[in-house]
């Protein structure tokens, strides 16, 4: 059939609203397609869907591709805002060769009838210190002992972590206590005597001490109000914790600082028998009087038995709530803190290593996360 020219270009003009409609129809689609993928991400104030899911497997530490973005984000945010308060924490006001000369104020035995060996609390006065002998919670200090060595040489300085929180066990901000272990040990049928531990286990009241420090900044504390802090400990290891604890716990503390704990606390104290247990009475109160907010487990290593029938040891406590554990720790908000005998850093290793396998996680993939996240803290001697 032929088509003369005005029946062609009739045709033609007929066909326009279909090509103009095609044409909106494309557009409007590819629009809708575009806008879903550039949908903006969540704000932060509202829970995430499905990277979230992912979390729950995997804590998130860093930022690999399995974390959350909202997650991942704050907990960047807490970690510059950690790394800001660090930088204002003091350290080294006192060198070896300028010590502070405190006084010691107090020493008194923390352990019961029954303990095994020696430990001591004891609390200098650091009035009068100028500069001022300022520390925070999680720092440690040096001690000079008296007298000289062998050689005649002046002794090398001993490091001792702070027990006191900040202000002070009397809140004065003027004073630092201690938790010190007299070291003994036998060689060749004679008991050997640590040279510091024995000179502060045994230092009177009114006695002048050589201090330094303040030092170190790996066991400070989180700022959020709403952390969780794991504590694992053996022996003098408690003290930290007791300035973390005091921190969040104690009723003059909260007040003076304005710092309302309200995340999860849990302590792990490893000791050899329930008379040896150090600040114990403090901790009971803390439980009883803040239920939600701090657990305390005791492994008490020759009074209990660990399920193969040997002494209890607080990896032992940690593998029978490791499922609490990693939970905690998958939360981005939970720091972990060890402190106390190196000997006790392969045990807990091994502890984590079998309970994050139980739930698909590699623990040696896990742990260096954590530590570059800031959130693995550990201090063993
Ligand atoms: P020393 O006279 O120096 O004797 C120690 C030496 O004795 C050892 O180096 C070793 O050569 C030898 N020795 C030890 N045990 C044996 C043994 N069984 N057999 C044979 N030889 C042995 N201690 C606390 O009590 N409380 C704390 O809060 C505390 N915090 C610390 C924090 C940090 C960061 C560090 C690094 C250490 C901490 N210490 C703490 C340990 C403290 O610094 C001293 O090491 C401890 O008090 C022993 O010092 P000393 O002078 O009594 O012993
Ligand atoms: P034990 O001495 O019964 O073997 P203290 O400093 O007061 O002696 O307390 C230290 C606690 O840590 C003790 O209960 C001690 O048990 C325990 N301990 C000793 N070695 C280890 C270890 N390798 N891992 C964990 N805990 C340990």
């Amino acid at each position: 059939m032929a088509f003369n020219q005005t029946q062609v270009v009739l045709g033609g003009i007929a066909h326009v609203p279909i090509v103009v409609a095609l044409f909106w129809f494309i557009k409007a689609r590819f629009k809708s397609v575009s806008s879903e993928s550039e949908q903006p991400s969540k704000p932060s104030n509202q829970a995430p869907t499905k990277p979230e899911t992912k979390v729950a497997s995997q804590p998130a530490v860093t930022t690999p591709a399995k974390t959350a973005t909202p997650a991942t984000s704050a907990a960047d945010a807490a970690k510059a805002a950690r790394k800001a308060a660090h930088a204002a924490v003091p350290v080294n006001l006192y060198k070896p060769k300028t010590p502070f000369e405190g006084s010691v104020l107090d020493n008194y035995s923390l352990l019961k009838e029954g303990a095994t060996g020696r430990v001591q609390h004891i609390t200098f006065n650091l009035a009068g210190s100028d500069p001022k002998f300022n520390y925070v919670e999680g720092q440690s200090i040096g001690i000079i002992p008296a007298g000289e060595d062998a050689k005649g040489k002046p002794h090398k300085i001993r490091l001792y972590s702070i027990a006191s929180s900040r202000h002070g066990d009397n809140m004065a901000d003027n004073t630092v206590s201690l938790c010190v272990r007299q070291l003994q040990y036998e060689k060749d049928g004679e008991t050997i005597n640590g040279v510091c531990s024995t000179y502060l286990c045994d230092i009177a009241p009114g006695s002048k001490v050589k201090i330094t420090g303040p030092v170190g900044k790996e066991m400070l504390l989180p700022e959020e109000e709403d952390c969780n802090v794991i504590m694992l400990a053996t022996g003098t290891g408690i003290a930290p914790m007791r300035t973390y604890l005091r921190r969040m716990f104690e009723p003059a503390e909260r007040t003076k600082n304005g710092w309302n704990f309200r995340g999860k606390a849990w302590l792990f104290m490893g000791a050899p028998y329930t008379a040896n247990l150090l600040y114990d009475e403090d901790f009971n109160r803390y439980k009883s009087e803040f239920p939600e907010n701090f657990q305390y487990t005791k492994a008490i290593s020759r009074e209990q038995k660990n399920a193969k029938g040997g002494r209890m040891y607080i990896q032992d406590k940690v593998m029978e709530h490791a499922d609490e554990i990693f939970k905690l720790i998958e939360n981005p908000k939970t720091h972990v803190y060890i402190c106390g005998l190196k000997g006790m850093e392969p045990g807990i290793d091994e502890a984590m290593t079998t309970a994050a396998a139980a739930k698909g996680i590699n623990w040696s993939e896990l742990r260096p996360q954590l530590k570059k996240a800031d959130r693995w803290h550990v201090e063993t001697y």
